[in-house]
């Protein structure tokens, strides 16, 4: 088992505090709509960011998919970046799903503008699959967790309602953006049609996700995750989980953000080290020299207990999270300096 784990902030575990939290929430069945636990946690989310209603749901792709399987008709089409998560990881899920086709914009890191979208929007023409939704991520994993300016996400929900998009966003790590930029939930809740929000990585619980929106939509939404197998009994054990996460372990994000910037100035200064992309959050994206092999520089990390990603050729990631001390973070520095 590996030592200290910077592969990704999924991996988690719930502390001895959200464990208790989990065992004393009364709990019922929630295809019956009676578990209390996930009844209190989807009335606080939707509470937090001002939406009419909220649903808990067992991860953030199912989240992802189910509001696109609720947004899109076949051979509509999504505009997202080439970086989304929901193209490239959710296992082809806006095909396979949703029979949907994606509009690509590429612009800087993740973070997607106006005219990128804009070149993407199609005529209403029989030729061509009907533009019908905006999809945002924040924050951008592939891009490094990257995220959004206010007046930016304000610029991509004007073109939206111009053009009739339905404005989705995958925030599994929101709470990192709000965070790092000290944004404000409500104003999310107002600016998109549809949120989904991790409670399984940064905020540390160990199952669950949140969809965001309005009565119609999570009706729709709740029906779609009970076809695909979504329905869960006594999920309050983890509605209690999520919770506490939401109640505990959002401020502290912050310490994972200077963890990410401390270890980005130790990598600058490494002769091994091809470049660092400043992180804005709590990901760190670098790449190797091209004579550093990439898959025996992890390798070699594992053997000695500390666990890393790979994003591509020559490239690597570390995530900070709440399982990462300062005493770890130090401990990787000082592997990484006798390499
Ligand atoms: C941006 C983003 N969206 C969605 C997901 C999917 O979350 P899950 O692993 O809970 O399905 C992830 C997972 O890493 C992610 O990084």
């Amino acid at each position: 088992m590996l030592k200290i784990d910077l592969r990704s902030d999924t991996v988690t575990r719930p502390s001895k505090a959200m464990f208790e939290a989990m065992i004393s929430s009364p709990v019922g069945d929630d295809v019956w709509g009676d578990d209390p636990t996930v009844i209190k946690l989807e009335e606080l989310a939707a509470e937090k960011f001002g939406t009419e209603k909220a649903l808990f749901c067992v991860s953030g792709t199912q989240a992802n998919q189910i509001a696109l399987m609720s947004h899109l008709s076949p051979g509509d089409e999504v505009i997202c970046h080439s970086y989304a998560h929901i193209y490239n990881y959710e296992g082809g899920g806006i095909a396979a799903n949703a029979h949907a086709s994606v509009a690509f914009t590429g612009d800087t890191r993740g973070i997607m503008h106006p005219e990128g979208v804009l070149n993407c929007i199609k005529a209403d023409d029989v030729h061509y699959p009907k533009s019908r939704v905006l999809a945002l991520e924040n924050t951008s994993n592939k891009g490094g967790g990257t995220c959004y300016q206010w007046e930016e996400i304000e610029a991509l929900r004007a073109v939206a309602s111009k053009h009739g998009l339905t404005f989705h966003l995958d925030g599994a790590r929101l709470y990192n953006a709000l965070i790092a930029k000290n944004q404000s939930e409500s104003d999310y809740g107002t600016a998109f049609d549809s949120i989904s929000i991790c409670l399984s990585k940064g905020l540390g619980a160990p199952i669950g996700s949140i969809l965001l929106g309005n009565e119609e939509f999570i009706h729709h939404s709740r029906r779609i995750r009970k076809r695909i197998g979504g329905g869960w009994r006594q999920a309050g054990l983890l509605a209690g989980a999520a919770i506490y996460a939401l109640e505990n372990n959002v401020d502290r994000l912050a310490e994972d953000h200077a963890a990410a910037k401390d270890m980005a100035e130790f990598l600058n200064g490494q002769s091994w080290v091809k470049n660092v992309v400043a992180p804005e959050t709590n990901i760190l994206i670098f790449g190797l020299n091209e004579d550093m092999n990439q898959e025996e520089f992890i390798a070699n990390l594992d053997s000695k207990g500390i666990g890393i990603s790979q994003m591509g050729p020559g490239k690597c990631r570390m995530v900070f999270h709440l399982d990462v001390s300062a005493a770890d973070v130090k401990e990787v520095k000082s592997v990484l300096a006798s390499l």
